[in-house]
């Protein structure tokens, strides 16, 4: 009997103390949310001067991760566009390239910055004659919502290995800031390839292997015919970049540092473009399942990129890379040299 009665109470103190901790969970969790339900205000100050960390507070980016998205998904009326103040306002800096460097990563990190806004998707306005042909104003109507003081940042991969983009970017603004991330040459091309690759095998077609395109078969050379080894010849097409625009409006972030250590490249970013240091270490979280880290706005809302980030390489014969790496190395020297950046490519 008495054995009875203690595990009955027992039994009850267990549930009493799960909806205590329950309770208190449920506490911490609507605390932390506080802040989102606040009203929300615009950013004070100016981009581009020095500020003080108070004037892009949380509720800044919480305004961006809620109602700029339903202004971005059109659920929104021009009255509440206008009572906000806010505008689509041309690009401030622009992610031209390199294609496979890591261009969707660096755009969504630096979105974490309430700052900055993302246009979401590649626009591909000055690579695209018939896109430029519809003007710049097309272009600008393409662009986010976002306050004054914000930026914009866009990113299309293709700019920088396009004959064209320097010379039209230049005319829309001399002084944008430009950003490339780069990744070592063998690898991008590599990764590259495997884009095209997957692409094949989706629509079940059979594809040459790498080996086979990045070497002519006659001269057993690299070959410089295949796209995806002139685009990682990164110094050639910098040098037509620099007809337009000096060095110091370039950025070089190191793709291959942002995959294992992606704080301080982003940091170098954001005092590359004058904006007051908001990244942290709490909004970026390394996910073992998916092997790259993932962004954390706040404790509600975080997420990792597409599984079309990190894909698997194909294996390549170790011949193949030693040569290409051996093709590239006078180009990336160059490259450091005219960049002030060294990436000790092997
Ligand atoms: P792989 O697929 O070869 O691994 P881009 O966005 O320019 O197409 O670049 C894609 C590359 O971004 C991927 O190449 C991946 O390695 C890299 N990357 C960098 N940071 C990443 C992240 N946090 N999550 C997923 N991929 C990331």
């Amino acid at each position: 009997m008495l054995f009875k009665q203690q595990a009955w109470l027992r039994q009850k103190l267990l549930v009493l103390g799960s909806l205590a901790v329950g309770s208190l969970l449920y506490l911490v969790a609507r605390v932390g949310s506080l802040d989102r339900l606040q009203p929300i205000c615009p950013i004070e100050g100016r981009f581009g001067g020095a500020r003080s960390q108070a004037e892009f507070p949380l509720r800044a980016l919480q305004f961006k991760r809620g109602l700029l998205h339903e202004f971005r998904k059109g659920n929104s009326s021009k009255e509440q566009i206008h009572l906000h103040d806010l505008v689509q306002q041309l690009p401030k800096a622009i992610i031209i390239g390199v294609r496979k460097g890591g261009t969707r990563a660096l755009l969504e990190m630096l979105n974490l910055h309430p700052a900055v806004v993302k246009a979401s998707q590649e626009i591909h306005f000055f690579d695209n004659d018939e896109n430029y042909a519809k003007g710049i104003e097309w272009y600008r109507k393409k662009m986010p919502f976002s306050y004054p003081q914000q930026i914009t940042i866009e990113k299309s991969p293709a700019y920088f290995i396009t004959e064209e983009v320097p010379e039209r970017i230049y005319k829309m603004n001399s002084s944008i800031k430009l950003l490339i991330i780069v990744r070592e040459p063998t690898t991008r091309a590599i990764s590259d390839y495997t884009q095209v690759l997957e692409g094949k095998e989706r629509k079940n077609k059979t594809y040459y292997k790498f080996e086979k395109l990045a070497i002519d078969s006659n001269t057993c050379e690299v070959n410089t015919k295949y796209k995806a080894v002139r685009t990682s010849i990164y110094t050639k097409h910098l040098e037509r970049w620099l007809k337009y625009f000096p060095i110091e409006q370039f950025h070089i972030v190191d793709g291959d540092r942002l995959i294992t250590e992606p704080l301080p490249e982003l940091q170098l970013v954001e005092k590359f473009l004058n904006l007051p240091p908001r990244i942290s270490q709490y909004n970026l979280y390394f996910n073992a399942t998916r092997g790259f880290y993932c962004l954390r706005f706040n404790i509600i809302f975080n997420k990792c990129l597409a599984g079309s980030k990190g894909r698997i390489h194909p294996e390549v014969d170790p011949s193949v890379i030693t040569k290409l790496r051996k093709f590239f190395h006078p180009f990336n020297q160059k490259f450091y040299q005219i960049t002030g950046r060294t990436l000790n490519w092997p």
